[in-house]
């Protein structure tokens, strides 16, 4: 039995060829459309990306019909009940769980990389404090590359990891250093004897002229979120990165890149825009008249945490994160009116025709807004989390197209053209 395949017919010349079907381990095929040019003579359109794979990848598997997502095979339940963030990054960026002394080795290496270069310091300064963080994460991590260029050599598999762990490791530093300028408060060191997470929690709100101690509830939370928006296959940002990576840039220009597609707010910065919504809607009593303006087409109003591109069911983080959102504001003994208008409206939105019919579920980040404000951290450093978090899955999708040899190579998409067609120069005197 050979290879399965399609037969296309161009009905202009009545000329069919045979395009391959190649099989995953799991999730819908795809056809091979590469020969369709040098054929026929077209390429294929599909805005948005809604059909067309970009890459292949071993990294993160999404059923968004039946709401799965698996990180190197292993459900992210499984993941988020039984593991923590810094073993799922391992996960992602080698491909499978540490052993006992992998995992010792690869914690050393990543707590020892957290400081940041002094000079880095500097660049802080020339932010205006009322920067938006994500837009001091975009420069600053962007210049890292001027910074470690020990590790730029994208062909030197060592280097790739030593930047991965770099990344990884400074990404907490980086982020809470953003907050404390906004703040205008002290930088405060990574501190090698704390875990990731407490370490990112110690850096963002402890103060010299007191002592801080993280609440464990608190943590646990953080790190579920960090867990759950580690990698989420070829969105967006990850799009992103591997098409800036295509070009052989530094590791540290591509993830600077993801940062600034992740920050629009149909992608990462939706968890803003949530409580941004929550707060206009104001009471349960209004929702029905918001709900009515986001089905209304001529009101560009959305409901913001809802809706997927890929799961066409509940998105199963939404699911663990409206779990966790529920202890940390028990424990935290913190009444959040948003909560109560977040719980009514998912209610009412999945009751409501539109929302069933066009298969719009609440999404990750209708809950992580909830929780970061309940621990403190301010609106503007939700997306800032995500970044930290997406990093790793940036990194590891940056290191598997690169160390793919058999199919690395430039990403430039083709295009419908729609302009002018030539035409002849028109002296500026001349023209109407
Ligand atoms: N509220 C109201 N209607 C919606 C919503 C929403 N949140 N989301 C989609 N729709 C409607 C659209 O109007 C469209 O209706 P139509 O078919 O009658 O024209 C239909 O559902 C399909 O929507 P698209 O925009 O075509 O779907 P797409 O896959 O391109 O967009 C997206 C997905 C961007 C996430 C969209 O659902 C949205 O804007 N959601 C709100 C923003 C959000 O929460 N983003 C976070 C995504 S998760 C993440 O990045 C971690």
């Amino acid at each position: 039995m050979g290879q399965d395949t399609i037969s296309i017919t161009d009905n202009r010349s009545g000329k069919t060829i045979e395009l391959p079907i190649v099989k995953g381990t799991t999730g819908p095929p795809v056809i091979n459309v590469a020969s369709l040019y040098k054929e026929f003579g077209i390429f294929t359109l599909d805005e948005g990306f809604t059909t067309t794979a970009s890459c292949q990848s071993k990294i993160t598997f999404i059923d968004g019909e039946k709401g799965i997502l698996l990180y190197r095979g292993y459900p992210i339940d499984q993941l988020a009940e039984n593991s923590h963030f810094l073993e799922v990054a391992y996960l992602l960026l080698y491909g499978e769980l540490p052993t006992e002394e992998q995992y010792k080795d690869y914690k050393y290496h990543i707590t020892h990389h957290s400081m940041f270069h002094e000079g880095l310091k500097k660049f802080y300064d020339g932010f205006r404090p009322d920067a938006h963080p994500m837009a001091i994460m975009v420069g600053v991590v962007g210049a890292l590359s001027a910074f470690y260029h020990d590790s730029t050599d994208i062909h030197d598999p060592k280097h790739r990891e030593i930047s991965a762990h770099r990344l990884i490791a400074k990404m907490p530093t980086i982020a809470a250093a953003s907050f404390k300028h906004s703040v205008g408060q002290p930088f405060v060191y990574p501190d090698n004897r704390l875990g990731y997470v407490d370490n990112f929690l110690n850096m963002m709100f402890s103060v010299p002229s007191e002592s801080y101690g993280v609440n464990p509830v608190v943590k646990d939370a953080l790190d579920k979120i960090f867990i759950l928006h580690a990698d989420h296959e070829q969105n967006a940002s990850t799009s992103t990165v591997r098409l800036a990576g295509s070009s052989q840039a530094n590791p540290f220009a591509c993830i600077s890149s993801g940062i600034t597609a992740l920050w629009g707010p149909a992608h990462g910065g939706a968890n803003e825009a949530v409580l941004k919504m929550l707060g206009e809607i104001g009471k349960p009593g209004d929702i029905p008249k918001f709900i009515e303006r986001a089905k209304d087409k001529n009101d560009p109003f959305r409901l913001m945490g809802f809706g997927h591109r890929v799961y066409k069911n509940y998105d199963p983080r939404a699911m663990i994160l409206k779990k966790s959102c529920h202890k940390v504001l028990e424990e935290l003994d913190v009444h959040d009116p948003n909560l109560d208008t977040a719980m009514k409206l998912e209610e009412l939105a999945l009751k409501d025709d539109y929302f069933i019919s066009k298969k719009l579920y609440p999404n990750v980040d209708f809950y992580s807004g909830i929780i970061l404000k309940a621990i403190g951290i301010p609106v503007n450093m939700f997306t800032v989390i995500f970044a930290l978090a997406r990093t790793v899955g940036w990194i590891s999708q940056w290191a598997e197209m690169i160390a793919d040899e058999g199919h690395f190579r430039i990403g430039r998409p083709r295009q419908l053209y729609t302009g002018a067609d030539t035409r002849s120069y028109v002296p500026m005197k001349d023209r109407k």
